[in-house]
This record gives C-alpha cells, structure tokens and sequence, in this order.
C-alpha cells in the first residue's frame, strides 16, 4: 500500500550506501534531504533523482551547529519521518601500532560523534512527533575484528550499543531505532575516506573488500553486497511493517557472519 510522502535525512548520501538509500526511499515517493561533506557529490546524486523529491545540505557531521541547523531547517517545514545515518570513513587496516592519536580521533569523530550529532537532535523533533524511524549503518567490523581498523571496529561497535539505547529511550514515543551492518559493500570508500582523512590514514586500498580471493573464503555467498541492497534493508526498518522491530542488529552481509 502507497504511503504518503515523508521527510528522509540521510547523512553520507553522496556516494555509495547513502545514495543508494537515496534512491530507494525516492523511489518510493518519499522527500530525501541529503546532508554530505561533498557538495560535488551531493549534486551528482540529486541530478539522478527527481527534483521535487530533493533537497541537499552541504555540511561535515562533525558540526554540531551546522547538523543541528539543518534538522531545524526540515522540521521547521514539516517532519522528520526517517534518519538514515550513512556519513562514515575507513581507516584501512590500522591497528594499534598504525593508529595515530590524530587517526583515532578523525575516525571516532566522525563515525561516533558524528552520528550523535544527529540523532540528538532528529530524535528531539521524533519525541516532540511522537513518530520515526531511526536506521544507523554500522558494520560487520564491530563483531569481526580483522577486515578494519581499530578506531573503525571500536566506533562501529559502538554504534550497536548507541542504537540499543536509543531504542530504550525512545520505543516509549513510537520511535524505532535500528542498525543496518553490512559486510563488503561495492562503493568508493577508500577513496573518499582518502580525501576526507589526507595522509594520517596509512592504505585505504587492503582488506576483503579488494581481494577476490578473501570473499569467496569468507562470505557464503563469494561477493560484495551492493549499496542497493543495503538500501532495502534500511528501507524495510523504516516502513510500517518493521515498527515493532528495535534495537536491533541486522547483518547485509551475503551469510558472512554466520560462517
Ligand atoms: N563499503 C563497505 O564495504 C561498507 C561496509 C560496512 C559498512 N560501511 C559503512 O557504510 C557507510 C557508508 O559507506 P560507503 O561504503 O557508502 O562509503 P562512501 O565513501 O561511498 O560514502 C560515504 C559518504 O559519506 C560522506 N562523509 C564522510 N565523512 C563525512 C562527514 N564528516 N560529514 C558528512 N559526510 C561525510 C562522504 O563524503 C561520502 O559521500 C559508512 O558508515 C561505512 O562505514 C561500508
């Protein structure tokens, strides 16, 4: 059954998973307001989806102002039905030995606290609704260790306990909050991160996600998922008949974690 048209924030919505969730929700008649780092690939995103469907926000999570202007700004118009919290950056392999106090920051920055400062205040406007639905992406590295980085497992992890308390708090409004972890995903990860994090990121360009040989041993289903299946997961979590799904964990992953 059609629904009527909600307002969509989705973080990271210039490339890969973001803007497949984009895309998705659009696709379903819904207004996506898509808030990224890149005003360059924001326009490349919004040029594919139809105009009266979007709106665009040029801002780092890691301004807590600039976020919080923003979902004032949507919810000044309307609602803020759904936040797809897809903004991330990869830190290669850097272990304990690679990982600079400079690296640990940048990464926990803006995968962690980025995301907090969303959700604070899109789940302020949702508890004032009494309605929503929050998706965060998180990863398949906060329950395996070797595929990431540590300051990436460890803010990936983190999310998965953020997204339970969220959804203490808030199951009380009618809100839901969920995480979406994927395993590989084809986008252009690396080299975002690359431009986003300079030389302070050892390589970008190692782990399963470039190695052929990996995926087939480690993910039942021998490839990399694509962002538009990520896309209809975080789609589902938002719709109707996931509203008494919270606080959940659900791995788009090709059966990675159960082998
Ligand atoms: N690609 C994978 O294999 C994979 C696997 C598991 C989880 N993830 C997670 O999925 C999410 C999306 O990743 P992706 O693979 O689509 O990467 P991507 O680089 O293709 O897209 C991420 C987008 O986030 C934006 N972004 C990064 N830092 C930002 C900031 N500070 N403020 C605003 N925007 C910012 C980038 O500009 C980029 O457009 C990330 O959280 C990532 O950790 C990806």
């Amino acid at each position: 059954m059609a629904h009527a048209t909600r307002n969509v924030l989705i973080t990271g919505a210039g490339s890969g998973i973001g803007a497949g969730v984009a895309a998705e929700f659009a696709a379903h008649g819904d207004h996506v307001h898509l808030l990224d780092i890149s005003a360059e690939r924001l326009a490349a995103v919004a040029a594919e989806l139809p105009s009266d469907l979007v709106s665009t926000y040029t801002v780092d999570v890691t301004d807590y102002d600039g976020v919080a202007a923003v979902v004032a700004e949507i919810a000044g118009k309307g609602s803020i039905d759904v936040f797809a919290g897809c903004a991330g950056v990869f830190d290669g392999l850097a272990g304990i030995e690679q990982t600079t106090r400079e690296l640990w920051d940048r990464i926990i920055d803006i995968n962690l606290t980025g995301t907090f400062n969303v959700v604070k205040p899109v789940a302020t406007e949702m508890i004032k609704q009494k309605s929503g639905s929050i998706v965060l992406i998180g990863s398949i590295a906060a329950s395996r260790a070797l595929p990431d980085g540590l300051a990436y497992d460890t803010s990936k992890a983190a999310l998965e306990g953020m997204t339970r308390r969220l959804a203490v708090d808030l199951g009380q409004y009618g809100i839901n909050a969920n995480l979406v972890a994927p395993g590989v995903v084809k986008t252009s990860i690396r080299a975002t991160s690359e431009e986003i994090l300079g030389d302070i990121v050892p390589d970008t360009n190692v782990g399963v996600g470039t190695s052929p040989e990996l995926m087939k041993m480690l993910i039942p289903m021998q490839r990399g998922g694509l962002p538009s299946e990520v896309a209809a997961t975080v789609y589902f979590l938002s719709s109707e008949g996931a509203a008494y799904i919270s606080g959940d964990v659900i791995h788009v992953d090709g059966g990675w974690i159960a082998a």
